[in-house]
């Protein structure tokens, strides 16, 4: 499950205060060391009204910076709480397309102390490139971000 990738994380984490700057680092590492997360980005949850905020991203620039709950994968993930794979985007009906090179696509939520708080969304150019694995990678990273971060569920209030 990547456990150089992971050490290294952790290891430049510690050594980041600004939880944007940390999470910016995390998106960068994983782009630039996993094959094929072509787009690699952080989405927080704003309960009140029921919106997901784009956070820090690495990737093309996306105009879904803003999504409702339940829309797309991403807002299916806010509603159910659970990692979501997508083998073929293209035989999805609620999907959010961002470009026309997106395959296939992973969607695992962010939890701190409990509560669901945001989601960490890759992207790939590839068909199926999302498995099990990459599910319990993203899981750790999502880990240590929340144990890095104690006012990580409080990070929405600089986005909206
Ligand atoms: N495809 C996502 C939207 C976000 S972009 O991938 C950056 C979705 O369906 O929720």
């Amino acid at each position: 499950m990547h456990p150089l990738l992971l050490s290294k994380i952790k290891e430049e984490l510690e050594s980041i205060e600004d939880i944007s700057q940390g999470l910016l680092k995390v998106c960068e590492l994983i782009h630039s060391e996993m094959e094929a997360y072509d787009w690699v980005g952080f989405y927080f949850m704003h309960h009140p009204s029921r919106k997901l905020h784009l956070g820090p991203y690495v990737g093309a620039p996306t105009d879904h910076t803003l999504i409702d709950f339940g829309k797309g994968i991403c807002g299916q993930v806010a509603e159910s709480g659970n990692s979501f794979l997508v083998e073929d985007v293209n035989a999805q009906s609620n999907y959010i397309a961002c470009s026309i090179d997106v395959k296939s696509e992973i969607v695992v939520p962010l939890y701190q102390n409990g509560e669901l708080i945001a989601q960490i969304d890759i992207d790939s150019h590839l068909i199926n490139r999302f498995q099990a694995e990459d599910e319990q990678f993203l899981v750790a990273v999502n880990e240590l971000l929340a144990q890095r971060y104690s006012e990580l569920s409080r990070y929405i209030d600089t986005l909206i």
